[in-house]
């Protein structure tokens, strides 16, 4: 094995300790307790589980938690209703809707509904529009979490050649931007590609992110490159009849041969979604505050 493993968990646990002694800092000087508000409609299993996690790691942080949880059945109006409510509670400084949402409500309405400064995924079109132009916005909390990984291997990536495969909105596309900013050379594949084991290739800089469970080969991969996966994908596990394993989108154990620094599955980007979620609530939080935070 030749790959450094980067260890998403030990680096997202240094993350939220710094975050909980600012968010201590804030609460005793202003008396600014940060709040995130994190709604979760339907009974999917995963989604639960996140939002449990999310609702802990806030409490853990020393941020108020607000969970709503509500039925399957509950319409777009209602969820509008309860967007606006949080909108305009000065004790929430964010608002999360778990993805994916009930077919029948019409997600890209909902999360526009959300004040752009609460808005601590994202996913607002002005916070979009934001990271497009470099302004400063809430970027969302995977592609930042890949960054600060990509960056605890190689604290410059100035003039590297990243290749990100996927260009969904929640995590393709916001990373390819913020590699950009980062002064790479970036190039984003996706499902029509021609020759993508080419174009992965040139990476010295790579980030799946196609939810194909390893699909990306250890062979495919430059020597030396640094690997960021974004996969979560859920397979039989081959060791134990009728049980599950998680896997990313890169083959591992072929990968860490070749690669120079690589992110394990789970334990590497996983970790690092919740700790920039914190970070976002608490800026989120600061940016709110009427007086002045420092
Ligand atoms: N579901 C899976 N990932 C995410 C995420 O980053 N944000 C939200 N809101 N839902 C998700």
């Amino acid at each position: 094995m030749n790959a450094k493993i980067i260890d998403g968990k030990a680096i997202a646990l240094e993350q939220r300790a710094m975050i909980r002694a600012e968010v201590s800092e804030l609460v005793e000087r202003h008396s600014l307790k940060p709040g995130l508000a994190v709604v979760l409609v339907g009974e999917d299993p995963a989604s639960k589980v996140y939002v449990r996690n999310k609702e802990i790691a806030t409490r853990k942080a020393g941020m108020e938690s607000f969970a709503h949880r509500l039925p399957a059945n509950t319409g777009q109006e209602d969820l509008l209703a309860l967007i606006e409510k949080l909108n305009h509670d000065s004790g929430v400084h964010g608002i999360l809707v778990q993805l994916p949402l009930p077919d029948h409500l019409d997600s890209q309405t909902i999360i526009e509904a959300i004040d752009p400064r609460k808005d601590v995924d994202g996913l607002h079109p002005v916070n979009a529009g934001y990271l497009l132009s470099g302004q400063k916005g809430h970027v969302p909390c995977t592609p930042k979490g890949s960054i600060v990984l990509a960056k605890s291997a190689a604290s410059d990536l100035t003039g590297m050649e990243a290749v990100v495969v996927g260009r969904s909105v929640l995590v393709g596309k916001p990373v390819a931007q913020l590699l950009l900013n980062e002064n790479c050379t970036v190039t984003i594949a996706h499902s029509r590609t021609k020759n993508l084991e080419d174009v992965v290739g040139r990476a010295d800089l790579l980030v799946a992110a196609v939810g194909r469970p390893e699909m990306i080969r250890g062979d495919w991969i430059k020597k030396g490159a640094i690997v960021i996966d974004v996969g979560i994908n859920r397979v039989p596990d081959p060791q134990e009849e009728g049980k599950h394993k998680l896997v990313g989108d890169v083959a591992y154990e072929e990968a860490i041969e070749v690669a120079g620094a690589i992110t394990p599955v789970p334990g590497g980007v996983g970790p690092m979604t919740i700790a920039m979620l914190l970070a976002n609530t608490l800026d989120a939080a600061r940016g709110q505050f009427q007086g002045n935070p420092d």
